[in-house]
């Protein structure tokens, strides 16, 4: 855990907060799916696999759970993205739906949205934990999100800056000055 008193940081949204925006998400996702007979969870490596655990604890409806890894040319926001860990389940006929940490400019889910939607599932739909619009480069649907952020660089609750402060159980913003 990292500590709180690191001076780079600001927090936006408490624990506590998260905790009861995920539960609220959770029951509406289990609401709108109640018919369906198995969802697929997709988790996008790395970040948004803290978002998804808790989400999935939600959830009153049967899913299986599975992970696509990414990874984008540059580290940033490129929208050149390879599959580094590729879904085990076959998607086919299946209502799938993706579970992010962040859309921010977009093009990561945008290419992610394209790499699924050729296989052919029956619905996908998008579940982000953290929302910045005004960040867009392409447009990309969102089905369901947690929070809209402003343009600002945050941490925690999965997200990182290299590596450092997915497991804080808040979301900050990150002062990258300091
Ligand atoms: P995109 O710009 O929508 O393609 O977002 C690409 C990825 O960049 C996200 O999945 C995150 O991993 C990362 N990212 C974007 N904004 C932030 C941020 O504010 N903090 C940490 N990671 C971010
Ligand atoms: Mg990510």
């Amino acid at each position: 855990m990292e500590k709180h008193e690191d001076q780079s940081l600001e927090v936006l949204q408490t624990e506590e907060q998260i905790k009861k925006k995920v539960a609220i998400l959770g029951e509406s996702i289990s609401r709108d799916y109640a018919d369906v007979d198995e969802l697929v969870l997709v988790a996008v490596l790395r970040g948004s696999v803290y978002f998804t655990v808790d989400l999935s604890r939600h959830l009153s409806i049967p899913f299986i759970l599975d992970f696509i890894g990414i990874s984008s040319y540059g580290g940033g926001s490129s929208g050149i993205v390879r599959i580094t860990k590729d879904l085990d389940v076959n998607i086919a006929h299946k209502h799938v739906l993706m579970v992010e940490d962040i859309v921010d400019t977009g093009l990561t889910l945008n290419y992610l949205l394209k790499n699924l939607i050729i296989r052919n599932p029956v619905s996908l739909k998008v579940c982000t934990f953290l929302d910045m619009p005004g960040r867009r480069i392409v447009d990309v649907p969102v089905d369901y999100k947690g929070f809209e952020l402003p343009d600002v660089f945050v941490v925690g609750y999965g997200l990182d800056y290299h590596e450092r402060y997915r497991n804080l159980l808040y979301v900050a913003k990150k002062d990258l000055e300091k």
